[in-house]
């Protein structure tokens, strides 16, 4: 947890300066989620938002913010003598409160009297979309709504406010990104040592498992290691490595302060890659290059997500997969066959940073129209970058069988596709390279310590366990 003056300070810039209107702002903390009965519990994962402002991991508790007073208060029960019995001593709420610098805490049923009062008094209650069922069920009742029929409820100007404030990460959010990168960084050596013929996926995920909870961290996201890269969001590992096979590992970690990091490597198994495989990767990682060099404040991310779909079709227009000119292709649309996803997303207290307020909200621009072209349409940013703002640059190529044979079939973008061409290419898999990035008020720098990913370094670091 940072110090106590963080947590008001973010408080009172959110009421002074980002102020969306009079009235309370209810943050909703998370629950604990139970696996069949309440106290089999998944993992505990607070909400991001109620992490920002209130810091605490600890669940059952809402917090609250009086916009008009300026006041905060945090509501939670405090522990039984069963809750103790049975997990141990627990800090008083209240010292929890004081070490996020609130004063003021109620019991939960104080907040329902609370909400119930400023509606009789016509204060509007801001409240943030929910994404579980049970701050469904808690704002049916606190609001009086449906739980099918929260939409209108949802607070548009206090979504617009936690974004402009979470966006700008500080320095004491950036090192915290930067100790989740250091521990990235060893779950991918990890991984990257054990690439060899034989080893299995499920183990390479133990072994990363194994390091972080060493290390008191967790993934920040269900990783994705798998030689099957040309699913995007892998999240079975069901296979053993062969040599020739291309091993693509999207892990992150989180921070002390729960704070993400979010990276892809990508290596050949037993330490070389084919001369096709090889021809790819160096796209792929020349697109990130040309991505990575165009990051800087004000540029939209969009058009540097373009600048690297040019640069992977030129690419691919050289390996005669495919033909035309590169930038009408990208304008129409055809690299999306190769390269079907965003380059990139915010990153913060969540993997995917605040996505639960909206992906738009969260990553375009009020005078931008989030465009639906295939491809494009899942670039969550795409607006001009500010200094503060750490982000994501992955940009992939990918041989996605069924997604080929349907354009075949449709002879969709045949003018710069050739279908041919990519029949050899059917079985690669796929290719993923991605680093986080920091935003600067001149440029920008790539976050965390160096996670090799020249195609030498990364042959050299495959199965390296076993040479040591
Ligand atoms: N790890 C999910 C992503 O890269 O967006
Ligand atoms: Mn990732
Ligand atoms: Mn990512």
């Amino acid at each position: 947890m940072f110090a106590p003056a963080t947590y008001r300070s973010r408080r009172r810039t959110l009421v002074e300066h980002e102020r969306p209107d009079s009235g309370l702002v209810l943050l909703l903390g998370n629950r604990r989620s139970p696996r069949n009965y309440v106290d089999n519990p998944h993992p505990f994962r607070q909400d991001g938002t109620f992490l920002y402002y209130f810091g605490l991991d600890r669940p059952d508790l809402y917090g609250l913010i009086d916009l008009d007073a300026g006041a905060s208060t945090l509501y939670g029960e405090e522990a039984t003598l069963d809750d103790v019995v049975w997990e141990g001593e627990q800090t008083a709420l209240r010292e929890d409160a004081a070490a996020v610098g609130i004063d003021t805490v109620d019991p939960p049923s104080a907040l329902d009297a609370r909400i119930a009062q400023a509606r009789q008094q016509g204060r509007p209650v801001h409240v943030l979309p929910p994404y579980r069922d049970e701050h469904r069920l808690r704002l049916e009742t606190l609001l009086g709504r449906p739980h099918t029929q929260l939409d209108d409820a949802v607070s548009e100007p206090l979504i617009r406010a936690v974004v402009r404030q979470r966006s700008v990460k500080s320095s004491e959010e950036v090192a915290e990104i930067e100790t989740a990168l250091e521990r990235t960084a060893q779950a991918h050596a990890c991984a990257q040592e054990r690439a060899i013929p034989g080893a299995s996926e499920q183990e390479i995920v133990g072994a990363m498992t194994g390091l972080l909870t060493t290390e008191g961290s967790t993934f920040s996201f269900t990783p994705t290691c798998s030689v099957r890269g040309e699913v995007l969001h892998n999240h079975s590992y069901p296979n053993t490595l062969e040599e020739g096979d291309l091993l693509l590992v999207d892990a992150g970690a989180t921070s002390p302060c729960h704070y993400a990091g979010d990276v892809t490597r990508v290596t050949p198994v037993g330490g070389g890659f084919t001369p096709q495989q090889r021809a790819i990767y160096d796209a792929v990682l020349s697109a990130q290059t040309a991505a990575i060099n165009a990051v800087a404040p004000d540029v939209p991310f969009i058009e540097i997500h373009k600048h690297a779909a040019r640069t992977l079709t030129e690419h691919l227009i050289d390996l005669g997969l495919m033909q035309g000119a590169a930038d009408e292709a990208v304008a129409a649309g055809a690299h999306a066959l190769f390269f079907p996803h965003g380059l990139g997303h915010m990153m913060g207290l969540d993997v995917h940073d605040m996505e639960s307020l909206g992906e738009t909200f969260v990553g375009y621009a009020e005078d931008q129209t989030r465009p639906d072209q295939f491809g494009l349409h899942t670039l969550r940013l795409g607006r001009p970058l500010r200094p503060g703002f750490v982000i994501t640059v992955e940009p992939g190529c990918y041989f996605i069988p069924p997604l080929i044979k349907q354009w075949r079939e449709e002879r969709r973008h045949e003018r710069f596709i050739n279908y041919e061409r990519v029949e050899d290419f059917l079985g690669f898999g796929g290719i993923r390279i991605e680093d986080d990035m920091l935003v600067t008020e001149d440029g920008a720098r790539i976050l965390g310590p160096d996670i090799p990913k020249a195609p030498g370094e990364v042959a050299d670091r495959a199965g390296s366990s076993r040479a040591a």
